[in-house]
């Protein structure tokens, strides 16, 4: 299976996302007093922490849902997120999944990927400008084969198992070739075999062209994915480094893994 090459391609360990000064507060709660980090191209980075340590509003500051009151946010080393509406950031390269999957149920699997091509807000007519029939039915083959449902491709999504329609909605985020792929929870809900089954499409996302970033409690999978982890705690970042080092690290277990 080869990846993707998009027509710019980053350098690996360049940084796909930087995130500086950040402060983020509703009304007087500080949900992030001052964060710093880093994601890279070609890496796998967990994120983890307790409940309310703040990981979904990095991701929501990251999407350009929520603004911050502070900090600057980068991606691809250059472009300043934060002064983008959602849609502008999705199409500069920022993909999310969210954990509750929005696949269309009536259109087989293929159509799903067909059609996420088209969702990017930019017009149809740019799009088949861009794409000719053949290139189109061979990016669909590629993802399909990525996500592992090739088999599945004219089943309909409804049909699908709960696993596989994440699965489904991943391929519809790798469809856009993002440069950064957020995962929240991936997991969650899933039986053993779909989320040992996760883990290795995860693990064939790293891919030199994008960054790929897990917000997840389940520390086994994580531990199994991810190149790199940071440990929030309270909008700060107390360890950065491998997931079995974290195990090891006294601030991180008394704050979490301990508990
Ligand atoms: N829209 C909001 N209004 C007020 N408080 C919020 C809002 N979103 C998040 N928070 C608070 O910010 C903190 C971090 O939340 P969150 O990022 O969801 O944590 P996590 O995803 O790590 O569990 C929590 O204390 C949460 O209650
Ligand atoms: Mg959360």
């Amino acid at each position: 299976m080869t990846a993707v090459t998009d027509q710019k391609n980053p350098t690996p360990g360049a940084q796909a996302i930087q995130i500086d000064g950040l402060r983020v507060s509703f009304g007087d709660f500080v949900a992030i007093p001052h964060l710093t980090f880093i994601a890279r191209y070609g890496e796998v980075h967990g994120v983890i922490g307790p409940n309310g340590a703040g990981k979904t509003t990095m991701m929501d500051v990251i999407t350009g849902k929520t603004k911050p009151k502070k900090g600057t946010v980068r991606l691809d080393g250059s472009i300043d997120l934060l002064g983008l509406d959602e849609p502008t950031i999705a199409l500069a390269g920022v993909g999310r999944k969210f954990q509750k999957p929005s696949v269309f149920e009536a259109l087989s699997v293929r159509e799903n990927l067909e059609i996420a091509l088209r969702l990017k807000p930019r017009s149809i007519l740019a799009e088949l400008r861009n794409w000719s029939d053949r290139r189109r039915v061979a990016r669909v083959g590629e993802v399909l084969n990525e996500i592992g449902l090739s088999a599945q491709a004219d089943l309909s999504a409804g049909v699908l198992a709960h696993g596989q329609k994440q699965w489904l909605e991943i391929g519809m985020l790798l469809m856009q070739r993002p440069k950064l792929l957020m995962l929240d929870e991936p997991v969650a809900g899933m039986t053993d075999e779909e989320t040992s089954h996760t883990a290795d499409l995860v693990r064939r996302l790293r891919s030199p062209e994008r960054a790929v970033l897990v917000i997840e409690h389940d520390m086994a999978f994580v531990e199994e994915i991810a190149d790199r982890v940071t440990v929030l705690h309270e909008g700060n970042p107390i360890f950065e480094g491998r997931m079995e080092d974290a195990r090891q690290d006294a601030q991180v277990r008394a704050v979490y893994l301990g508990r």
